[in-house]
């Protein structure tokens, strides 16, 4: 009996070190296949010939030691490998030279197809302090190195600190960077053999204050995550997007100052956002052979002794057509099975079948107790049956499992048997990103959620029209139950100057005659960035100045 109990003792021991093994716990000490804590900062993962590769800053307590290069067949077990750099020959006076006590901070590793090289980028600095603010670019012939220095320099003479690289479809490679003492970010393509800037480089993000760049694609877009310019301290964390690297074109949903000075969106959707769940971007990896799949790879310095700083890494859904990352305790492939299976609805179509899922949280409308709240996909999220009624964008809202209707009571969603009253009729205002603003038609009021919050349990409610309250819901479908519903091409550059083109037909259509100049004093929102403006402030887009938001009185221009 107790050989039997050591037995079954002993392969319950070994199940558990295996489950350990297979699962990505953020914010924990990450120990490698010898016992030892990974000691790889600010860096970045590469896929090559069936295994991934995990470069960083290699740390003695708080100096510099070369660039560190770990494997792994899994994400999970990391094995390491000889040093991808090891600091080499002598400092010399004119800073051109990974010498030992030089400082090399996030490095970023891209494979030249052309030259066959790996081809690596760091931000080099004299040891001393940050006032060199140069890049160090290294090549080898294979991807675990070793790397040897090519040249120390300033791209296209600029100051280059928090860097990154990104390597497009098309092979075109990117250095990007905060410089100008990190009030802007600028971007240069680089050379065929990715060894030098080109020199048309281009200033965006102008005073923003941006650090820490990771940049990854989705169809047409472009997505970069930042953090703000805290040093070693974590800051919220937030998000642009562009159609093109070498325009000055990179756009937020929405663009205000938040409370807590941040300004720009935060991909971080949980409790912790404030701080990035403790850490600062480094890098974002497409997951090899799972579309849209992404991992928020992050840095919890610890600045009093760099080499212990650990490592935070997170799914990231682009789901809502926007990065999000939700915090987990403990973590692994897995989540990204089911990220998708909510799909964003291509047309509104009488009976169809649909979920609302809020733009800022990247989560749906449910009901686990009496009233509306965002929720993580799940049992509580509520399927809706959309009747269009004879008035055109005007629909009725009909939650399929009860067989009642959404309608507006005072002021609150109340849920009852089909009427023919115009508080259970709904405008659904289409925006550019393909979002709507679901607005009562007795009433006026919108759904909005509370105090714009976008963890999970947050309830909705009913509100006047606002560009500062969050009312953007988009419809999506279960593509396991409706495989013949289409799916939106939200990622292609068409869907929002086709949305535009909506837009401006819809208001047009709504009763709007009143189509004249604006006069300084009025409400205007840029409906391109749902952004609340001045009429003297405008810049280029579609407007809609709201006259009247009760009595639904519109000037688009
Ligand atoms: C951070 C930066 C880190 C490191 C640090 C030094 O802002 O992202 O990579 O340079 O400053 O204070």
């Amino acid at each position: 009996m107790n050989i039997l109990k050591s037995i079954l003792t002993l392969m319950l021991g070994l199940a558990t070190t295996q489950v350990a093994g297979q699962s990505i716990k953020p914010g924990n000490t990450w120990y490698d296949t010898n016992g030892s804590a990974i000691n790889a900062h600010g860096g970045c993962v590469v896929y090559a010939d069936g295994y991934y590769y995990w470069f960083g800053e290699q740390r003695s307590s708080n100096k510099s030691d070369g660039i560190s290069c770990y494997r792994s067949k899994d994400l999970y077990a990391w094995t390491k490998l000889s040093r991808a750099v090891t600091p080499t020959g002598t400092k010399t006076d004119e800073n051109r030279d990974i010498a030992s006590g030089r400082t090399l901070e996030r490095p970023k590793v891209i494979y030249n197809a052309k030259t066959k090289k790996w081809v690596m980028w760091i931000h080099w600095e004299n040891g001393n302090d940050y006032g060199q603010a140069k890049v160090a670019v290294c090549t080898a012939d294979k991807v675990e190195g070793p790397y040897t220095m090519v040249d120390v320099f300033r791209p296209n003479g600029c100051d280059s600190r928090d860097q990154t690289l990104f390597l497009d479809k098309d092979g075109q490679a990117y250095h990007i960077y905060s410089t100008n003492m990190n009030s802007n970010t600028n971007c240069e393509r680089l050379s065929e053999d990715f060894l030098t800037p080109l020199e048309d480089y281009v200033v965006q993000l102008k005073g923003r204050r941006y650090e820490a760049a990771a940049l990854f694609g989705v169809g047409d877009i472009y997505y970069g995550l930042f953090s703000g310019c805290t040093g070693w301290d974590p800051n919220p964390g937030r998000y642009m997007w562009t159609y093109d690297l070498m325009n000055e074109t990179w756009q937020a949903p929405a663009d205000f100052r938040a409370s807590d000075g941040s300004t720009g969106i935060n991909y971080c959707i949980d409790s912790g956002k404030l701080t990035s769940y403790q850490s600062q971007s480094n890098f974002v990896f497409p997951v090899p052979g799972k579309d849209k799949c992404f991992i928020y790879m992050g840095d919890r310095w610890n600045s009093s002794n760099v080499q212990s700083s650990k490592h935070v890494w997170l799914p990231l859904s682009v789901r809502s057509g926007y990065p999000t990352v939700r915090w987990y305790d403990e973590w692994n492939l897995s989540v990204f099975d089911d990220m998708y299976r909510m799909k964003r609805l291509k047309e509104l179509e009488d009976g169809a079948e649909v979920y609302l899922l809020e733009k800022f949280s990247n989560r749906l409308v449910s009901r686990p107790n009496a009233s509306l709240t965002i929720e993580n996909d799940g049992t509580s999220n509520l399927c809706f049956v959309l009747h269009k009624t004879s008035k055109p964008y005007v629909y009725k809202i009909e939650d399929k499992a009860m067989g009642k209707f959404m309608e507006s009571v005072f002021g609150t969603t109340r849920w009852q048997d089909e009427a023919d009253r115009e508080s259970q009729e709904w405008m659904l205002w289409l925006q550019e990103d393909g979002y709507y603003r679901i607005q009562n038609m007795s009433d006026g009021v919108c759904l909005s959620v509370s105090g714009n919050t976008t963890e999970a349990g947050t309830s909705l409610y009913l509100n006047d029209a606002s560009s500062s309250i969050h009312q953007s819901f988009a419809f999506y479908f279960d593509s396991s139950v409706h495989t013949d519903y289409e799916e939106a091409d939200m990622f292609s550059k068409n869907y929002r100057s086709a949305n535009l083109e909506a837009m401006k037909e819809q208001a047009t259509t709504v009763g709007i005659n009143d189509i004249r100049q604006t006069s300084n004093g009025r409400t205007i929102y840029n409906l391109t960035t749902g952004q609340r403006m001045r009429s003297n402030i405008l810049s280029p887009g579609l407007y809609i100045e709201v006259k009247d938001h009760k009595a639904r009185k519109f000037i688009v221009r």
